[in-house]
This record gives C-alpha cells, sequence and structure tokens, in this order.
C-alpha cells in the first residue's frame, strides 16, 4: 500500500474552534491541538488525567448534546467540534480554616448557592472522573461533610461540572472545603505524622540532607537506586477511614 495511502487513513477531521485540521486518530485531544500547530501555554498540565488543567467541550455535527471530556485523556473522534476551557470563572469563598468548624453552616456560609442545587444530575453527567457529583452536593446540603469528602476524593478541579450547572453552583469549590474540613476536624489524626514533624524540626536530618547536597551526581543516582522500598499495600487493605491525607 503507498504511504500516502496508508498515512490518509490514519489521519481523521477536528474542528479546533471552527477550523477543521486532519490528525492522527491515536491522539488525545491536548496532543491533536499540537499537532494542528497550537502551543498550549494554559490548558496543559499534568499530561496526565491529574491536575484539571485540560476541561475540553465538544460537539459531533447533528447532535444536540455537549460533550466534555479531558484534553489528555480523550482520544480524538472524527468531526469533533472542539474547544479548551483552561480556566472557568467560578466563585471561591474566603474563609479561616482555624476558625471554621465541619458543620453544613460553614459549607453555607462560604458558598450560599449550595442551597440551590436542584439536583438533577447534569453535574455528575460531566465529571471525567466519573464522580458523583449530585451525591456530593446532597450531603453537602445535608451537612454530611464526612460523605463530601469521601465521594469528592477523586476531583481534579477541571470545572467542568460548574461549567455546566443549571444552578450556577461551584460544585469543586465546595468539595475542596468539605475535604480541607474533613482532614482538619473529622479524620483521626496521624500521631506519627506529628512526630515526625517535630524530629525535623529540632534538625534531626539535618546533617544527612547536608551530606546528599554535597554529593556528587552519580553517587546521588547510585543512593537513588539502593534506596529502601516499603512494599506496596494492597488495594483492599485502603478504606475510606486511611484517607487522613485528606
Ligand atoms: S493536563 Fe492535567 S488533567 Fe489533563
Amino acid at each position: 500500500m503507498p504511504t500516502e495511502e496508508v498515512k490518509k487513513e490514519e489521519l481523521v477531521p477536528i474542528f479546533i474552534m471552527g477550523k477543521r485540521y486532519e490528525v492522527p486518530s491515536s491522539l488525545t485531544i491536548q496532543k491533536a491541538f499540537e499537532y494542528a500547530g497550537y502551543q498550549l501555554i494554559r490548558g496543559c498540565g499534568c499530561r496526565g488525567g491529574i491536575c484539571g488543567a485540560c476541561g475540553t467541550v465538544y460537539r459531533f455535527p447533528g447532535s444536540y448534546k455537549i460533550e466534555v471530556g479531558l484534553a489528555c485523556q480523550t482520544v480524538v473522534q472524527p468531526n469533533m467540534y472542539l474547544t479548551q476551557i483552561p480556566f472557568f470563572p467560578a466563585t471561591k469563598g474566603v474563609y479561616d480554616m482555624e476558625k471554621i468548624k465541619p458543620t453544613i453552616e460553614t459549607l453555607v456560609k462560604a458558598y450560599p448557592e449550595l442551597l440551590r442545587c436542584l439536583q438533577c444530575n447534569t453535574c455528575t453527567k460531566s465529571c471525567p472522573m466519573d464522580i458523583e457529583v449530585m451525591d456530593y452536593m446532597a450531603a453537602a446540603m445535608r451537612g454530611d461533610v464526612a460523605r463530601l469528602a469521601e465521594l469528592s476524593f477523586d476531583c481534579v478541579m477541571c470545572g467542568l461540572c460548574t461549567a455546566r450547572c443549571p444552578a450556577e453552583i461551584c460544585q469543586y469549590n465546595i468539595a475542596i472545603l468539605g475535604r480541607r474540613l474533613y482532614g482538619k476536624y473529622i479524620a483521626p489524626q496521624a500521631d506519627h505524622l506529628a512526630a515526625m514533624v517535630k524530629a525535623v524540626e529540632k534538625g534531626k536530618y539535618e546533617q544527612m540532607l547536608r551530606g546528599l547536597m554535597d554529593t556528587d551526581e552519580e553517587a546521588l543516582k547510585d543512593l537513588y537506586n539502593k534506596r529502601e522500598i516499603e512494599p506496596e499495600q494492597a488495594d483492599e487493605d485502603w478504606t475510606p477511614k486511611d484517607k487522613t491525607h485528606l
């Protein structure tokens, strides 16, 4: 088969902000943007589905439905009309973690619009992380901070839920307040962490760190390769109670 023909078979048409490009069918939306000549200065962070910087909306011709996804994770499909929304102007409550309590009053004071939630489920349908956003909003409206924190744990703060919410609520900022409250006031405190912080403050590792700073690159690589590695914890041993890092 002539090379030209092979190339053609591998390309699909997509539309970036209305302009047509042909891009390899195996690319993610993010890579397709770059293939088409865009330089991603915003809307491109971790490239691994973690940072939430690459929220993208798209639509297929003839379809009423607005689709959403993370540009770094979603593979292009023929005739996608797409654009990125790397930043969404969401409301952000101001609060002092030392002075607030893990209650519904705290959530409502920071985000009064929380009570406008209609439970329409548009947020859940928009979430590229498959989080039950509507359910954590219900938990927030009940003042169940632990459930709010647990259900929103995988949120990458991409803002797509907020972009679609007909009640104009900023779900992901409410969720991070919930996780902060959970971490500070509800999760069991890790005593070993407090002990370790004290030891660091007293300079227990100072000499070791200075030694590392004076070590040349080859010796550092060797040290790294010979480091002690803790055995991985099996997934089934991990329960919500272990989320002390929330
Ligand atoms: S670039 Fe970080 S989630 Fe896509």
